[in-house]
């Protein structure tokens, strides 16, 4: 194997932006000749060590562990000090852009405000609630099986990364973004804990819970601790069922009569789960349009021509084998 270190010159468009002196952002370039052995931390250094002292950013452990130095090359969610140049070299080629995790949350450089972020972590409750014993006469254990029912959801350093990158979280201020809904698992899922009824009411609610969330995976891409959030915004979907928190609202109603056309043919019928979803008349006839145009295209069929799969019997063992709420 070939351990040589290697050089190569980099450009790098920089976002630089001073919320109290500049109108509108601007972007500067620097290229600097990058070695195979940095990270993306070295190159924030370097550029204000030997080019601009005022250029600014967070750091902290360099470690991977205090997520501070979340930041965004070329559009892509990274830690800085995780994060290796030769990777993004093979990825983006010899010129990429270095922003902050949010331009319109800039306060100067890469420095962000994540007071948003923060605001919907403290809605979620993330701690533990719980009649503590103040004079134990022994350990409160957590099994092995236990802790592992966290899936991780513990690991988090809340470096904000998916947060900023998730659309639902871009064009909606009031959902609460898939780090607050990890951090709602990791509390929810504990044995201690008995606040779960309330964390499921809050992230529950129309507009700013899990089901305004739609399903990119993007959350899951950018986390550099693969905590895999939507796997936990999936399994709250399910605990709001299982606590009886459900509304009966279209989003609820999305789920159940999803669940339920798969159980009844074995695939999904398009036409029906409108119909379930919306509830109302007007309501189904807001997608008067866009169904009959599906219906031309042969992509929704009238109710009574539904085929059902061949293999209907399996997928209906399957569903109820799978099945983790009872809606
Ligand atoms: S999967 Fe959901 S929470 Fe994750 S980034 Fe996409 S919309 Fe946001
Ligand atoms: S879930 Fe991952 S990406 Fe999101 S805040 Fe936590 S560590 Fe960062
Ligand atoms: S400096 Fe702490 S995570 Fe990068």
């Amino acid at each position: 194997m070939d351990n040589s270190i290697t050089t190569q010159a980099v450009t790098f468009d920089v976002f630089r932006f001073n919320s109290e002196t500049d109108y509108l952002p601007y972007y500067k370039k620097y290229t600097l000749e990058v070695t195979s052995e940095e990270v993306v931390l070295d190159i924030l250094n370097r550029i204000k060590w030997e080019h601009d002292g005022s250029f600014s950013y967070r750091r902290s452990c360099r470690h991977g562990i205090c997520g501070a130095c979340a930041i965004k090359v070329n559009g892509k969610g990274v830690l800085a000090c995780k994060e290796r140049m030769s990777d993004l070299i093979e990825l983006f080629g010899t010129s990429m852009s270095i922003e902050p995790l949010s331009e319109k949350r800039a306060i100067k450089d890469m420095i962000v405000d994540k007071a948003d972020f923060w605001d919907s972590h403290e809605k979620v409750k993330p701690y533990l609630v719980a009649q503590i014993d103040e004079s134990p006469e022994s350990e409160n254990l957590v099994s092995v099986e236990e802790h592992e029912a966290l899936l991780e959801a513990d690991l988090c350093i809340q470096c904000g990364l998916c947060h900023y990158s998730c659309p639902s979280v871009e064009i909606n201020d009031d959902y609460f973004g898939p780090a607050a809904f990890v951090a709602a698992y990791r509390f929810n899922a504990d044995v201690r804990d008995s606040a779960t009824v309330d964390r499921l009411e809050q992230i529950n609610a129309p507009a700013q819970g899990v089901w305004d969330c739609v399903k990119c995976f993007e959350c899951q891409e950018v986390c550099p601790k693969d905590i895999n959030p939507i796997e936990k915004i999936t399994k709250l979907h399910n605990m709001v069922f299982s606590e009886f928190v459900a509304l009966d609202n279209v989003a609820t109603r999305h789920a159940v009569g999803f669940a339920s056309s798969i159980r009844k043919h074995g695939m999904l019928d398009e036409g029906e789960l409108v119909r379930y979803s919306e509830g109302t008349i007007p309501m189904i006839l807001k997608h008067g349009v866009v169904g009959l145009k599906m219906l031309k295209k042969g992509k929704v069929v009238p109710p009574w021509k539904m085929p059902k799969s061949d293999k209907l019997d399996e997928i209906q063992a399957l569903v109820r084998s799978s099945s983790t709420a009872e809606f």
